[in-house]
């Protein structure tokens, strides 16, 4: 039964996808390019001068002749600094390693974090896998849904708040939690959510991790083992040895 459960859940989330995904700015919407007047190759994109020395201090850190292995992070430092990745930035981060453009369209197109598309100055990814959804993920949806009056894949009309459903983000422990920009909170309840929300309306940022009360992942009902401290180096050795 159980087995059964978890296909239906599967199931059901593979068709909320893809009525999703063409609306999905997370990952970019549709995996092709299309021309628009604010992306395409010649939106102007050029690296800051610090961001060039960043840039050279990554590439130094590869053996020489193997630029190509940068392209996650030159694509990172490419998307700070514009906030998402326009075909011109990609064709740069090309440019930089040396590299064919399509070897770098095709890291961007493969790994969701990086941004195709514009998104708002706070970008929400809700986790929405089995983990989060047993931790009743739905109603931290909902509560944000309602509160900033836009759906999956939408951005308020004041570009402050993208939404976004992904898979897991490896903080199950923590669940139902979301990440907004770099920042993961954890442990969400729809008043948390809530409070998160209006303080980056106040222009402040919440700080973040678990909002339960509990230290990072420790468990959430309190310590069950290593409950005191350590007693050192040598405890427990026998004195003959
Ligand atoms: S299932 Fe949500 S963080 Fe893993």
């Amino acid at each position: 039964l159980f087995l059964l459960l978890i296909c239906l859940y599967l199931q059901a989330r593979q068709v909320r996808n893809l009525h999703r995904s063409a609306a999905c700015a997370g990952a970019g919407g549709i995996f092709v390019h299309r021309d628009t007047p604010d992306n395409n190759a010649d939106t102007p994109f050029e690296f800051t001068e610090e961001n060039k020395k960043r840039i050279e201090a990554i590439i130094s850190m590869y053996p020489v002749g193997h630029k190509q292995a940068a392209t996650i992070p030159v694509l990172d430092v490419a998307q700070r600094q514009h906030g998402w990745l326009p075909i011109s930035a990609m064709n740069k981060v090309a440019e930089v390693l040396e590299v064919a453009p399509m070897r770098v369209y095709e890291v961007a197109t493969f790994y969701t974090m990086f941004l195709r598309q514009p998104v708002g100055k706070y970008f929400i990814q809700i986790c929405t896998t089995t983990p989060c959804m047993l931790c009743n993920s739905d109603s931290i949806l909902e509560a944000i849904q309602n509160k900033l009056g836009i759906k999956v894949g939408e951005t308020t009309p004041d570009k402050m708040f993208t939404l976004i459903e992904v898979e897991c983000l490896g903080a199950c422990v923590n669940a139902p939690m979301v990440q907004i920009n770099d920042n993961y909170y954890e442990d969400l309840t729809p008043k948390d959510i809530d409070e998160i929300i209006d303080e980056l309306k106040a222009g402040r940022v919440p700080p973040p991790g678990p909002r339960g009360g509990r230290f990072s992942c420790e468990p959430a009902g309190g310590l069950t083992s290593l409950t005191e401290p350590p007693k050192g180096p040598g405890f427990g050795v026998r004195a003959d040895l």
